[in-house]
């Protein structure tokens, strides 16, 4: 039985399909991610599985239980760390763990026991007695995924569990996922708009854009898929890109090319016999070449590839969009 199973999933608010059409399925113990952009339907898909939301048609499973029918069992197998930190700050470290653990109906000769070991396990026991409101970010961040872990839930869902933390953090957050993943042989799925966390921590990933699933399979046969090389090149004004693009295409060892603005990207097989060949083209066409790099493909490429765009990566548009996303729900 998967963990986590979902047919023809959808989810409308009027006019504006966030989720079309996912169906998907994640295996017990996996580390699964949904990568994607703002809108692209992560959140929403998300909420759908842990109950908050009711699709608008299609199905989810979650250890074999009908998100809909069976709410309440779905509920009791579940950890959910939403993106905004829940913790309160007046309240220590523990005082926050003992009231979620009253809140999951935690037998009461349990609590403390179950409180010591996620608080070990994340690190996080010699702050224990000190308020949130002294905390950073990170350790607000750890906190809420340790209330997540109280219950000894079968799949975890973590929505973008690292955004807006520095890159040193992020990494933290991973080891302690990892570790959690392997202690409790936990399954989790995750959201992200970060590359480098997908590629990291995930076994599989699906890059969901536009409320759909492009493509989903593990970080390293997305990569592989691309050919061995990658060449981005920028050009300094677009007049002729139409034919740039067309002649390059018809290079002998290039797979695929991406246009966007002017910017190309190009997936090649053998990158040194390509390169020579891009210069000749661009002199025939006076294209002027204001850079150009061979690179391996990374998953940022993966993404470009199947999408057609960049996942953008700026973090105060994020919030904004964010924020407006979330007042919306709450007028809903
Ligand atoms: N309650 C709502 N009412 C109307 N539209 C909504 C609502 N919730 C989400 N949407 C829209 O659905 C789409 C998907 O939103 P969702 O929050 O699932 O995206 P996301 O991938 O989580 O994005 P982000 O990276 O910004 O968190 C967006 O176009 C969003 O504006
Ligand atoms: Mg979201």
């Amino acid at each position: 039985m998967s963990a986590i199973e979902t047919k023809s999933l959808t989810k409308s608010f009027g006019n504006v399909i966030a989720v079309n059409d996912i169906s998907f399925s994640v295996e017990s113990g996996e580390i699964f991610g949904f990568l994607g952009p703002n809108g692209a339907g992560k959140s929403t898909t998300m909420m759908i599985l842990t109950t908050l939301l009711k699709p608008t048609s299609g199905q989810a499973l979650i250890s074999g239980f009908d998100v809909m029918t069976d709410a309440k069992k779905v509920r009791e197998s579940i950890g959910y760390v939403q993106q905004e930190t829940t913790v309160d700050e007046y309240l220590t470290g523990r005082e926050n763990l003992i009231l979620q653990a009253k809140l999951n109906h935690i037998p009461k000769n349990e609590i403390n026991q179950r409180i010591d070991s996620v608080l070990e396990l994340i690190e996080l026991t010699d702050k224990q007695h000190d308020s949130v409101v002294t905390y950073s970010g990170g350790m607000r961040k750890r906190l809420d995924i340790a209330g997540g872990l109280l219950h000894r839930p079968k799949v975890l869902f973590l929505d973008e569990p690292t955004v807006g933390l520095d890159i040193q953090t992020r990494r933290k957050i991973w080891k302690y996922l990892k570790k959690i993943h392997d202690e409790f042989e936990m399954t989790i799925f995750l959201t992200t708009h970060y590359m480098e966390e997908a590629d990291q921590l995930c076994d599989r990933v699906g890059i969901i854009d536009g409320g759909q699933i492009q493509v989903i399979d593990s970080p390293k046969n997305m990569k592989n898929a691309m050919g061995n090389e990658v060449i981005s090149i920028i050009i300094e004004d677009e007049e002729n890109l139409d034919s740039f693009s067309s002649e390059l295409q018809k290079i002998e060892f290039v797979n695929k090319i991406n246009v966007d603005g002017p910017k190309l990207t190009l997936f090649a097989s053998n990158g040194t016999e390509v390169i020579p060949k891009i210069f000749q083209i661009s002199s025939d066409l006076k294209i002027k070449i204001v850079s150009i790099a061979l690179t391996q493909p990374t998953l940022d490429d993966v993404f470009i590839s199947y999408t057609g765009h960049e996942i953008r990566d700026d973090d105060s548009k994020f919030n904004r969009k964010r924020e407006h996303a979330k007042m919306k729900r709450l007028r809903a």
